[in-house]
């Protein structure tokens, strides 16, 4: 494992932790919410497996896309959105989560600033398949 280093052995147990889990054990959203401000550009602050979770500020509506490999998790931390699906819409309060299922047309949308978690795997673009103007740049750590 590139840039992991054991760092507590025993004859039983052998803990690998990659470095930036060593500096950063416990993630705090507040915190790092205030280290970005741009809208519809998410941040990964941890991940588990293939999974990563993402810290992300909506406001505005962004475009219609899918995801065609996997489902995706939005959980509401602050403020409120909604979700346009195909056939109605998907109203998340600060407390709310939702999963938009896997190729389901999807668009999300805050009146004002809402924040929001992002659960899915490692290598989703934001925009899916559609592109445009704001498609985020993958993988960026906060
Ligand atoms: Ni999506």
């Amino acid at each position: 494992m590139v840039g992991s280093k054991i760092i507590f052995k025993n004859t039983n147990l052998c803990y690998i932790f990659n470095e930036k889990h060593m500096l950063q054990k416990v993630i705090n959203f507040k915190d790092k919410l205030a280290k970005f401000s741009e809208h519809w550009s998410p941040r990964v602050i941890a991940e588990m497996n293939d999974y990563q979770f993402k810290l992300a500020k909506f406001k505005d509506k962004f475009v219609w896309h899918d995801h065609q490999d996997t489902d995706e998790v939005f959980l509401v931390l602050k403020g409120s959105m909604s979700i346009e699906l195909s056939d109605h819409t998907v109203k998340l309060n600060e407390g709310e989560m939702f999963v938009v299922p896997k190729g389901t047309k999807h668009r999300p949308y805050a009146k004002e600033e809402c924040h929001v978690l992002l659960v899915e795997p490692r290598g989703v673009v934001n925009t899916g398949d559609s592109g445009g103007e704001l498609t985020a740049q993958n993988d960026v750590w906060v």
